[in-house]
């Protein structure tokens, strides 16, 4: 089977007041179009035609990395308008499915037994059934049951204004029918447009049959015409995701406040509390425990390990068995080998730290290489920028950094080394020796406290 498939993309999405093209925007992190686009590179498609209108250079930017057929419609004067568009570009012995860019949860499986409906003598319908079909062209059919044609709303009688089954727009038919009956579409209507639909009552009238179909679930085929179903279809999407997880094994403490935007692979006995956002691509191992209110993109985090509440987590790999936050933050290049702990308030970028070290409260760790048990106090500070150049910190095994040092870029520490509390280091330190930059402790025995002057 040869496959066309056309989205159509280009109308303008006025309810959605705003300067991005409607198909632009995002379900899940990922652009409405960009799941059309997944969906139909899954169903082998030889061809992919969008036929943009509104917004076009926005929108031909966005999938420039895709080998994808844009279509220029630059009036748009109906579906079956912009089907004609494409007519040159498709193959005369092909199949052409129609999909809509701002119906982006259509699946697979629905639109396989969609094409399978189709061949010289027949063509696939999707259909489904509404209890407000207000809006929606209506399939009508007659005393046999048999579709005879679609009605669109604004050209309804009252009897078909009372049909409940509605054509979702999505279609599957061979495209040497499409280049017989697109040409003899016209705009003699309600609304002076030329209607895709029309071609059902024509494959009516040449014998081929139209095989009908609903999807496996309704909200497949919810089109986005305003940011309150945009929300709608975003929870749906995310409802369906979380259900996936827990039946892979992963507890979300509650499904209604988890929000997975990218790929997320759980171990078993994972638990997710409330409100964590996953962006990216995460992989979380057996018995990971994620608290509330994290939000993590990009990380691989091993088995076991324990993200207390509030902790932001980018770009990281995590080893087992590790502690972090709450309140912790790993910017990218963090990499935490085993049962390494992060405390609160303490921030990491581009710094590994080694199995088993702790860096409990309240510092800034980066451009840094720790290795395996090193003790870092409260309040230290890895100084790696000197307001031009990045440079880097070693801190050997066993060390043990008192609190509120400032470790000043480049900087080797020695295994084993200790460094005093409230120390500016800014020379390599030998191994096991103890380093202290202080002023001595004066204490002034005659000192008095001023006292509140009166008048
Ligand atoms: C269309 C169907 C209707 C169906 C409904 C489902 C027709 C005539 N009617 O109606 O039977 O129930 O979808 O949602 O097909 N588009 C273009 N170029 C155009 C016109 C539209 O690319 O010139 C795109 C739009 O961007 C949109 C889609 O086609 O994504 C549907 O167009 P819209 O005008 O919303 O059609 P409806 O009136 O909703
Ligand atoms: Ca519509």
């Amino acid at each position: 089977m040869i496959l066309d498939i056309v989205i159509l993309a280009a109308g303008k999405g006025t309810r959605m007041k705003s300067n991005l093209p409607k198909v632009l925007h995002n379900i899940a992190g990922k652009s409405m179009l960009s799941h059309v686009v997944d969906t139909a590179n899954q169903l082998a498609c030889d061809k992919l035609h969008i036929v943009t209108g509104h917004g076009s250079k926005e929108v031909i930017k966005a999938f420039s990395h895709n080998d994808v057929n844009f279509i220029q419609q630059a009036q748009q004067l109906g579906t079956g308008h912009a089907v004609q568009q494409c007519l040159e570009y498709l193959k005369d012995d092909s199949i052409t499915l129609i999909l809509y860019g701002d119906v982006p949860l259509i699946k697979t499986t629905t639109l396989q037994n969609l094409l399978s409906n189709v061949s010289n003598k027949s063509m696939g319908l999707l259909t489904v059934e509404m209890q407000n079909p207000t809006g929606y062209g209506r399939i009508v059919r007659d005393e046999k049951g048999t579709v005879q044609n679609i009605t669109e709303q604004k050209d309804a009688n009252e009897k078909e204004l009372a049909i409940r089954e509605v054509n979702t727009g999505i279609l599957a038919v061979k495209t040497e029918h499409l280049q017989e009956w697109l040409p003899k579409l016209s705009k003699d209507n309600a609304q002076g447009e030329y209607y895709l639909t029309d071609i059902i009552a024509m494959a009516v009238a040449d014998d081929i049959e139209v095989v009908t179909q609903q999807p496996d679930k309704s909200w497949e085929v919810i089109g986005v015409n305003n940011r309150v179903q945009q929300a709608q279809l975003e929870r749906i999407y995310q409802q369906q995701l979380s259900e996936k997880l827990m039946e892979q094994g992963v507890s979300l403490l509650d499904p209604n406040r988890f929000d997975c935007r990218g790929e997320l692979s759980c171990g078993n006995d994972v638990v997710i509390d409330i409100n964590c956002i996953f962006e990216g691509t995460n992989q979380l191992g057996n018995g990971v425990v994620i608290g509330p209110n994290c939000t993590i993109k990009n990380a691989t985090i091993a088995d076991n390990t324990c993200v207390h509440a509030n902790s932001v987590i980018e770009d990281t790999i995590v080893g087992s068995d590790c502690l972090i936050g709450p309140f912790a933050r790993l910017r990218p290049g963090t990499v935490l080998k085993n049962s390494a702990k992060i405390g609160n308030f303490v921030e990491t970028k581009k710094a590994l730290i080694g199995q088993g070290s702790k860096i409990n409260h309240l510092s800034y760790i980066g451009d840094a290489q720790l290795g395996e048990d090193v003790n870092v106090g409260a309040g230290t500070i890895t100084c790696n920028y000197d307001g031009v150049n990045k440079h880097q910190t070693t801190i050997g095994d066993n060390v043990f950094v008192g609190s509120n040092s400032s470790l000043v870029a480049p900087l080797t520490i020695g295994s084993g080394a200790t460094i005093g509390a409230g120390s500016t280091v800014n020379k390599n330190v030998d191994d096991n020796a103890l380093t202290l930059t202080r002023s001595p402790q004066k204490t002034i025995k005659t000192w008095k406290r001023p006292v509140k002057i009166t008048q």
